[in-house]
């Protein structure tokens, strides 16, 4: 393979994970203000599920192969003019923007160097991988709901990768935390610090009690006998 030319994630139709293969595409450059980074994990979150199974191609239209991939951590290979908070080799987290679309499942990226940070040492870059979709909770918790100390809060999908981050923050910034997940979860989440776990499907709204903060990742579907 020549050095313009990167292995990539991409598909031709919408579809399951079936349709995924590896393929080649031009390895990008960084513009100025870019960076350049040697992707060495990304995660995959809800939102391209959907993408790719084709419920957002009101948005994603019909032109393939597509990409996909939006977090990412690696590490700086090269700096495009004017990029000058990063040095090559710094280890990096980030989320590709808007303009760019999907395309982290990738041998590199192209991103403004606003848009990445450093990862904290001693985190292993697969394992950071996981976090930039978290940082949605810390938006919701910290700078939307202001969640205090000895508040009451309840986390909707909380095993899912907003709602595990949440039930994390949650109980740091030191709230009363109820979460909510299918019954195969609800240990995982309880050992995410969770106060009380209770299975979605089989609780009903007017059990849970009151709460002060309500982070609901799953939206307004409740099951046929009123579960949540
Ligand atoms: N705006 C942003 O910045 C941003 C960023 C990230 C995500 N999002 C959005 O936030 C939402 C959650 O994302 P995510 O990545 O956390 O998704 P996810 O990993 O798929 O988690 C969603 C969770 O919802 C739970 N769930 C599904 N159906 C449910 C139901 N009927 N009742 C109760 N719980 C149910 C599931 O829990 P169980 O498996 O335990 O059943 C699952 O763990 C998505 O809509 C996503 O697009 C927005």
């Amino acid at each position: 393979m020549n050095d313009r030319m990167m292995k990539a994630v991409l598909y031709d139709r919408y579809g399951g994970p079936d349709v995924l293969y590896v393929g080649r595409v031009p390895r990008p450059e960084p513009a100025p203000g870019e960076v350049l980074v040697k992707v060495r994990a990304f995660s995959v979150n809800s939102g391209e599920l959907a993408a790719r199974a084709g419920r957002l191609r009101l948005f994603t239209g019909r032109k393939f192969p597509q990409r996909v991939g939006l977090d990412f951590t690696g590490e700086v290979t090269a700096l495009g003019a004017g990029a000058t908070r990063f040095a090559v080799g710094d280890r990096i987290w980030g989320v590709l923007g808007r303009t760019s679309g999907f395309g982290s499942a990738a041998e590199y990226v192209t991103v403004p160097a606003e848009r990445v940070g450093r990862v904290p040492d001693g985190l292993d870059l697969v394992d950071a991988a996981a976090l930039p979709v978290a940082t949605t909770a810390v938006t919701a918790l910290r700078d939307k709901a202001g969640l205090r100390p000895g508040e009451r809060l309840l986390v909707r999908g909380a095993a899912g990768g907003v709602g595990n981050a949440a039930v994390q923050l949650g109980r740091a910034y030191g709230a009363e935390v109820t979460a909510l997940a299918r019954a195969a979860n609800v240990d995982f989440v309880r050992g995410l610090g969770a106060h009380r776990a209770l299975d979605h499907r089989t609780v009903r709204p007017a059990d849970l009690g009151r709460f002060d903060v309500v982070l609901d990742t799953a939206g307004p579907t409740c099951g046929p006998s009123g579960a949540c």
